[in-house]
């Protein structure tokens, strides 16, 4: 059990919440393990028709927790243990309708994991960060063919590369998200279109997310992306983002060559 996932289940609505608002519900190992095991449970449970993801606090998720990262890059632990993989690949091959609460920021896979959401309402002054380059790293969970295919290749590349948000708004414009709405609004509004789509046929919804996505390809990107991510974590350039962070200091790659 992680006490950093609450569970709570809604009627047909399983609502899964990031609660570690004082580390700006940044994602641990364990935390990944409990979404994963609540995923599978929903996977196969007929009470459950929908699954709603929500954040506690003043952000949706900081993302990876990067102490998690660290010890990959110092070496003290293999890259295959990060909990995001699985949590990846459960997003993907989730069948039922996923409902994503974005009350506020959200950053690296919680800005990727929304590309796998089925309806995400958002706080319209949100941002979406997805600070690859910063760290060193590449793009997880499909969100290197996802992203461009939303937004473009330039605008995807901006917030790779630059960081570059996406606000609330603009993430509504482009279909990055249902709708943008207040912050006060927005679990409110997920959660009733969560329980909309749980009076629904589940097989329909079933074969409209089926077709809707090609799943063949957002595989073979997880396996790309997953290898090269692995191989990054290992880098020099990613060990002096991680220490930056931790020393509360910027990254310094000029010297690294
Ligand atoms: N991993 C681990 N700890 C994190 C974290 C993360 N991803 N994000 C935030 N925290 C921790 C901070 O270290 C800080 O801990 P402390 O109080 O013990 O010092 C606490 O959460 C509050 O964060 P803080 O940085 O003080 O809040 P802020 O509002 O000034 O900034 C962020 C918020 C999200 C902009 C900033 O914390 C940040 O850039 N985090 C890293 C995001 C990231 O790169 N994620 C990985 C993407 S792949």
């Amino acid at each position: 059990m992680s006490q950093h996932i609450r569970v709570e289940q809604d009627g047909a609505v399983l609502v899964l919440t990031f609660n570690r608002p004082d580390k700006k519900n940044a994602l641990t190992n364990e935390m990944y393990g409990m979404l994963v095991r609540e995923m599978v449970r929903a996977a196969t449970d007929p009470a459950i028709r929908a699954l709603a993801f929500a954040g506690e606090g003043d952000m949706f998720t900081s993302g990876n927790d990067l102490a998690d990262f660290s010890e990959i890059a110092s070496g003290a632990k293999p890259a295959d243990t990060l909990g995001a993989y699985p949590f990846i690949k459960a997003l993907a091959q989730f069948e039922k309708p996923l409902v994503a609460a974005v009350q506020g920021n959200a950053v690296g896979i919680g800005m990727t994991m929304l590309l796998h959401c089925d309806a995400v309402y958002i706080a319209e002054g949100a941002k979406l960060t997805a600070p690859f380059a910063d760290l060193a790293l590449v793009p997880e969970a499909a969100s290197s063919l996802l992203l461009p295919a939303c937004a473009g290749h330039a605008r995807a590349y901006a917030v790779f590369a630059l960081s570059e948000p996406i606000d609330g708004r603009t993430a509504a414009q482009i279909g990055l998200a249902t709708a943008a709405l207040p912050a006060a609004e927005v679990k409110a509004r997920a959660l009733e279109a969560a329980h909309r789509l749980a009076l629904k046929p589940a097989g329909a919804l079933k074969a409209i997310k089926k077709l809707m996505r090609d799943a063949a390809a957002i595989n073979d990107a997880i396996e790309q992306e997953t290898k090269l991510f692995a191989e990054r974590l290992k880098t020099p350039e990613a060990a002096e983002a991680f220490n930056a962070f931790r020393e509360k200091r910027k990254p310094d790659f000029g010297k690294l060559g």
